[in-house]
């Protein structure tokens, strides 16, 4: 959907929008923003007895509704719960706004006017994007592939216009936020495509030119490594979890150049599906791993959101991208592949095949050059075990970048959680034929999984966040159907704007 957001200007209640928008906090007063959705005393006596009425409380994400007969002119106006002031955040205006967004699909209203006078906080700015990034990342959808229904409208060909009435903020922070609302939605969107997209449809060569065509538009330089550079090259690791499908691997790398002194690398894993392999998983919710890629997704979203926003520093963007399949010429338990860095690596398990694909990817960032590396992927079970869907698992070798990916995740409403490296964990993957194993047992899965990664870094501050159970979810109120979320393009792009700020 294209948002075509503006600050309004007058009076909201004057506004000839199609939808009103107001907020309303539990347990206050409604004088806060009566004023604001039209000025006639009987109106507003007629509205305060409806809401006492239908006993509305403004509990988070509840709503409530009502025609307005032409007092004010708009037609509509739709008052959304926000819950206790003491739990405001702009991640709940982000969520309210997709809200609003549906609500306003499912009404017909391609015009709001919205009133965010009530939402006291500081940061204007960040208001600005909550809003402006909530509204589209409610209003997407997958078109799908039905035959008989008629597909939705293509997301780029649906409008919604917006006015945000400001009250006292300053217009031009908000102006700012929303720019990069809109950038960072459009982003997220673009990931949350390529997640549902199916595997028949999305395989790696497919995945790659995906990139490829984001890049040109987005100004990357993009290079896709086909399986003969990549045997040139010596990636063993990536090959080998790649030789049992008829689709060989790739690898992506993009390129912004943002002409600061540091460089950083963002790796994602992009399995357009994982099977297992010889380890074959059970077919119950296999079908959800076509989105094992959405580590890469993400990586690619962050990098096109990232050649929009320009900050001073260099960003090298990484797709690790193989299908992994059970076959007579698949990798077998035992075989023991040769990274790009030259570290052997026993597979013990075929179904561990992130962290081999990553191997080669990670150790090819630290060869161009990368001050740090920043890693994501669907990697393990065991993150959505450890924290469920609500927070994406940070396993880091450097104190200082552990700091800026969570400063960065807490600005932008996701939510990241650090576990600990402890050495006695290098034990548990210790390999007697090679230098690694890929597979340990299950105790501290998402650790091990990370850590092993981390052995592929060298000596460059790492970190792997682990997404496993943030990337894809069964509810969210951005959209009603389950689905990818685009997790980490919003993370990942603020880190690249914090690394250019303290690295000058
Ligand atoms: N892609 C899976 C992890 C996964 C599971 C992602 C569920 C999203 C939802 C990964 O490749 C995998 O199979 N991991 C194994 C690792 C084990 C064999 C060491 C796992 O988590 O069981
Ligand atoms: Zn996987
Ligand atoms: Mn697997």
């Amino acid at each position: 959907m294209r948002i075509d957001a503006h600050v309004g200007t007058g009076a909201m209640s004057q506004s000839s929008a199609e939808l009103l928008v107001a907020f309303a906090f539990e347990a206050e007063t409604l004088s806060r923003w009566l004023p604001e959705v039209g000025d006639e005393e009987q109106w507003k006596a007629h509205l305060v007895q409806a809401l006492e009425r239908e006993q509305f409380k403004a509990e988070w994400l509840k709503w409530w509704s009502t025609l307005t007969w032409g007092h004010p002119p708009a037609p509509r106006l739709v008052i959304m719960g926000m819950g206790p002031r003491g739990e405001f955040s702009l991640d709940r205006v982000r969520r309210a706004m997709g809200q609003v967004s549906q609500i306003a699909a499912d009404l017909h209203a391609s015009s709001l006017a919205v009133d965010v006078s009530m939402l006291e906080t500081r940061e204007v700015e960040g208001l600005g994007q909550a809003a402006v990034e909530g509204l589209a990342l409610g209003g997407w959808q997958f078109a799908g592939y039905h035959r008989e229904v008629q597909p939705p409208a293509a997301d780029a060909d649906r409008r919604m216009a917006a006015d945000f009435y400001l009250g006292a903020y300053s217009a031009e922070a908000f102006r700012r936020g929303m720019a990069r609302g809109e950038t960072l939605a459009a982003a997220q969107n673009m990931v949350r495509d390529l997640g549902w997209t199916p595997s028949n449809r999305l395989y790696p060569q497919k995945l790659a030119e995906w990139a490829e065509k984001e890049a040109a538009p987005a100004g990357l330089e993009v290079a896709v490594l086909d399986e003969g550079r990549l045997m040139e090259l010596g990636m063993g690791a990536i090959l080998g979890v790649g030789q049992g499908s008829v689709h060989p691997p790739r690898m992506v790398i993009l390129r912004y150049r943002g002409g600061g002194k540091k460089t950083l690398a963002l790796v994602g894993k992009g399995i357009t599906f994982d099977s297992g392999g010889i380890s074959l998983k059970s077919s119950a919710g296999m079908e959800d791993m076509k989105y094992d890629m959405l580590g890469a997704g993400a990586v690619l979203g962050a990098l096109r959101a990232i050649a929009a926003e320009k900050p001073a520093i260099d960003v090298i963007g990484i797709m690790a991208i193989a299908q992994n399949m059970p076959s007579g010429s698949a990798s077998k338990p035992g075989d023991v592949l040769t990274a790009f860095n030259g570290k052997t690596i026993e597979v013990t398990n075929t179904d561990a095949e992130g962290r081999v694909v990553l191997a080669d990817a990670v150790s090819y960032a630290v060869h161009l050059g990368a001050d740090f590396i920043v890693e994501t992927s669907t990697l393990t079970g065991a993150a959505i075990i450890v924290l469920g869907h609500e927070a994406s698992a940070l396993v880091a070798t450097d104190d200082h970048l552990a700091e800026d990916v969570l400063a960065a995740g807490e600005r932008m409403g996701e939510r990241i959680w650090r576990l600990p490296i402890y050495p006695e964990y290098k034990k548990l993957y210790e390999s007697n034929v090679a230098d690694i194993k890929n597979a340990p047992g299950r105790d501290a899965g998402t650790i091990t999984g990370g850590m092993i990664i981390a052995e592929f870094a060298g000596e460059v501050p790492f970190a792997h966040l682990d997404i496993a159970g943030t990337a894809w979810t069964n509810e969210g109120p951005l959209n009603k159907k389950a689905g990818a979320t685009g997790v980490m393009v919003r993370t990942l792009t603020e880190l690249a704007q914090r690394l250019a700020a303290s690295s000058g």
